[in-house]
C-alpha cells in the first residue's frame, strides 16, 4: 500500500440476480491486494453469502472474471492499486452479456455452447495418423494458431462485445478465436464444416471490428484479428463454390 492511499477501501458489490442492487462494504487496504483478495475478504469476514468464482488465483483457469469499475477484468491478477485512485471506490459487477446466477457468479453455458456451435474442438478425421504430426514452428499457420491458443475461456471479451449485447445469437469473440486456431491447425480434418458453421449471420461476418475484445483480453489475444482471418477464409471457401 502506498503512503498516500486511504487505509480503507470503499467497495460496492452487486448482490442478487439481474434485478439486484449494489451493497456497500469497507475493506482494509493491503499491500499488493488484488480484486480477488477483496472479494474473498468480504466473503470470509463480512458476508458469507456472497457468491463469486475462482479456482487457480494465478491467471490460468479463467473463472474469476467480473466487471471492475466498469471494465471486464480477471479479478485474481488485477491489483486494486491499478484500478482505484487514492480513497476511491471499487465497484464490482458480474460480467455483462451473461445471465447472472447470483452476485458475481454468471451462467457460462451459452458461452461454451457457442464454442461447440463454432466447431471449436479438434477434428482428427476418420483415420487419424499413427505417428505424431510434425508442425514446423515457423510456418504462418502455426504462428496464427499459436497467437490465439492461450485463451483461458474467461469471458472478458464476450462481456465487452457490443455485438453480443445487440444479438445474443452472435457466436462472439472467444468461440470465433477458437475456431481460427483450429482453421490454422494443419492436422485438423474438419475445416469445411467449421467454416460453414462460422459463416452464417451469427458468425464472423457480424463482427463490427471495434476491438473491445482485443483491448480487454487479459491474455493479450486479439480475437478481432482471428475473426478477420475467418472472414478471409470464408471468402476463399465461397470463391471455391462452396455454399
Ligand atoms: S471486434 Fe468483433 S468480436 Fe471483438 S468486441 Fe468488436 S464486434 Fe465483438
Ligand atoms: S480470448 Fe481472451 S478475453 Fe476472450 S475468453 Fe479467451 S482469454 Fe478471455
Ligand atoms: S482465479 Fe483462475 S484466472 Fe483468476
Amino acid at each position: 500500500m502506498r503512503e498516500t492511499e486511504s487505509a480503507t477501501l470503499k467497495v460496492e458489490v452487486w448482490r442478487g440476480a439481474a434485478d439486484g442492487r449494489f451493497q456497500a462494504f469497507a475493506v482494509p487496504r493491503r499491500t499488493h491486494q488484488t480484486v480477488l483478495d477483496v472479494v474473498t475478504e468480504i466473503q470470509r469476514e463480512q458476508d458469507s453469502t456472497l457468491s463469486y468464482r475462482f479456482a487457480c488465483r494465478v491467471g490460468m483457469c479463467g473463472s474469476c472474471a467480473m466487471v471492475v469499475n466498469d471494465r471486464p477484468r480477471w479479478a485474481c491478477r488485477t491489483r486494486v492499486s491499478d484500478v482505484v485512485g487514492d480513497g476511491s471506490l471499487l465497484r464490482l459487477e458480474p460480467l455483462r452479456n451473461f445471465t447472472v446466477v447470483k452476485d458475481l457468479a454468471v451462467e457460462m453455458t451459452q458461452f461454451f455452447d457457442k464454442w461447440k456451435e463454432a466447431r471449436g474442438s479438434f477434428e482428427p478425421g476418420p483415420a487419424p495418423e499413427q505417428d505424431f504430426a510434425v508442425v514446423a514452428p515457423a510456418t504462418p499457420e502455426r504462428q496464427a494458431a499459436n497467437a490465439g491458443i492461450e485463451c483461458i475461456g474467461c469471458g472478458v471479451c464476450y462481456s465487452a462485445c457490443d455485438v453480443v449485447a445487440w444479438d445474443p445469437h452472435y457466436l462472439g469473440p472467444a468461440a470465433l478465436n477458437r475456431a481460427w486456431t483450429l482453421v490454422n491447425d494443419v492436422r485438423d480434418r474438419g475445416q469445411d464444416a467449421r467454416l460453414q458453421a462460422i459463416s452464417g449471420g451469427c458468425g464472423c461476418q457480424a463482427c463490427h471490428t471495434h476491438m473491445n475484445c482485443t483491448q480487454f483480453c487479459p491474455k493479450q489475444i486479439a480475437p478481432t484479428y482471428s475473426i478477420a482471418g475467418l472472414k478471409r477464409a470464408v471468402m476463399k471457401r465461397t470463391l471455391r463454390g462452396r455454399p
